[in-house]
């Protein structure tokens, strides 16, 4: 049975993904470049250095491990002059009423996040208190597609793998959830989200039957 359901945050709890794409933009258009839309999909549940190396990779650039990390803190005080504006408004539409649904199913709930930035944004938004568990990029060594995120989720909640669901935007996301062996909810577009289980395109889209019901039964 379904015991646990597991969340990404950025792009699936609050649209921050829009913020990290805004900052990673500026700092290309800073280096003399641009990065598309598309090609921001695949920075996704992508750890910070990674994500940089990807945009450089895109760029054409090569740079030394000093100057990558003074342009990865040049990009993250550039987000987080955006993270710092947020209030409980900016929880994405639908998640509220999903996690009323999931308390009252009596599944238990695990944050697996990426973003080192993922504790203050909790709190920013008022959800602190809400995860029984919470893996932030913080506690894990590996980012998505590595499963280390989740199984440290599940692993804290003290359920099996295949006993959660994995709830992401990015398809990094999809992939670790796979690869940890869980089921797979994909956030937005099912063109993008080939690999997952199910696609909705928000939690707003979504009802916890409609989810238990697919994996189930
Ligand atoms: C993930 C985002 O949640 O966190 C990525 O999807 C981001 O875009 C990654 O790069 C790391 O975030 P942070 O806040 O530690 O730079
Ligand atoms: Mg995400």
């Amino acid at each position: 049975a379904i015991k646990a359901f597991l969340f990404d945050l950025d792009g699936v709890i609050v649209d921050t993904a829009i913020y990290h794409y805004q900052a990673w933009r500026r700092l290309a258009n800073e280096l003399g470049f641009d990065i598309s839309e598309e090609f921001n999909e695949r920075l996704k549940g992508v750890s910070r250095m990674e994500s940089l190396d990807l945009i450089l990779a895109e760029g054409g650039q090569t740079l030394s491990d000093e100057r990558k990390q003074e342009l990865a803190t040049q990009k993250n005080e550039w987000y987080l002059e955006l993270v710092s504006r947020m209030t409980p408004d900016d929880i994405l539409p639908g998640v509220a009423p999903f996690f009323s649904q999931v308390r009252k199913a009596g599944l238990k709930t695990a944050l697996g996040s990426v973003s080192k930035n993922a504790p203050l944004i909790l709190e920013r938004i008022g959800m602190g208190e809400v995860f029984d568990a919470i893996i932030d990029g913080n506690k894990i060594s590996k980012g998505k597609p590595d499963p280390e995120v989740f199984t440290k989720g599940a692993a804290e909640l003290e359920v099996q793998p295949d006993e959660c669901v994995v709830f992401e935007d990015a398809v990094a996301g999809i992939e670790a959830g796979k690869r940890g062996g869980m089921h797979t909810v994909g956030l937005g577009s099912p063109d993008v989200l080939t690999q997952a289980d199910m696609v909705a395109p928000s939690l707003e889209h979504l009802t916890v039957d409609q989810v238990l019901e697919r994996f189930q039964g």
